[in-house]
């Protein structure tokens, strides 16, 4: 699939540390009551530790765009990536609601579906794969064809390979504001495809233009280089 003009242009905010710019954004988010959408991956921890500054975490409420099927101890969930950076940094309760990596998979996305049924959402933090994935979307696979549900799952399309839960197209498009961050020249390929390349299913993160809810994504320089 193919659009002619993306809908929503992606503001580029390009730093040599945009992990703290985006810590401090969250901190702000959290500070503000919100309900923000956390990820995995490896640019994130950073921004969390910047993140948890902030102690007072009382009024947000923190959920997960996706999950690795893997018990919430294991190195690989993502759920032990914010617990370890952020939320165990934290004085006080917070309202966490995380993906149960360690069920069967289509149990936990139907448990987390039925969790998030008529929640609003008001921050959604993204990561990008260097294959253009987002969240635990992949290139043709049937997770990101999904239209009806709030979340899916399936196999990964990259490593680590996992199963996956994730939230669909369709709840990732309908959140009013959207941060990605990215770092590493690893990245700057995908970086300039989802960015600032032509809207399609073959790069995931591409159809995020297709909402109406700005997006902003924190480049470092090397994740910039291509664009
Ligand atoms: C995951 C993520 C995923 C991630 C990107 C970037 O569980 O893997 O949620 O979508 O954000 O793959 O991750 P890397 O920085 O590790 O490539």
């Amino acid at each position: 699939m193919s659009s002619p003009a993306a809908m929503t242009d992606v503001q580029l905010r390009i730093s040599d540390d945009p992990a703290a710019e985006v810590g401090a954004l969250l901190a702000a988010s959290a500070l503000a009551g919100e309900t923000i959408v956390l990820t995995g991956g490896s640019a994130v921890g950073e921004a969390y530790e910047h993140a948890a500054e902030l102690k007072d975490w009382s009024a947000a409420s923190v959920w997960w765009g996706d999950e690795r099927c893997v018990p919430a101890t294991d190195e690989l969930s993502n759920y032990a990536l914010a617990k370890r950076t952020l939320l165990d940094r934290l004085d006080g309760q917070s309202d966490v609601h995380r993906i149960r990596g360690e069920l069967a998979p289509a149990e936990a996305a139907a448990e987390y579906e039925r969790e998030l049924e008529g929640v609003e959402l008001d921050l959604l933090l993204l990561g990008l794969g260097s294959d253009g994935h987002v969240a635990s979307l992949f290139a043709g696979s049937p997770q990101l064809a999904e239209r009806e549900r709030l979340v899916t799952s399936g196999p990964a399309g990259l490593e680590p390979w996992v199963d996956r839960v994730t939230l669909t197209l369709p709840v990732l498009l309908a959140a009013p504001r959207t941060v990605f961050l990215v770092a590493g020249s690893d990245k700057a390929e995908a970086v300039a495809r989802a960015f600032a390349g032509p809207i399609t299913d073959e790069v995931p993160a591409t159809l995020l233009r297709q909402g109406d809810g700005p997006i902003v994504a924190y480049l470092d320089r090397a994740a910039a280089s291509l664009l």
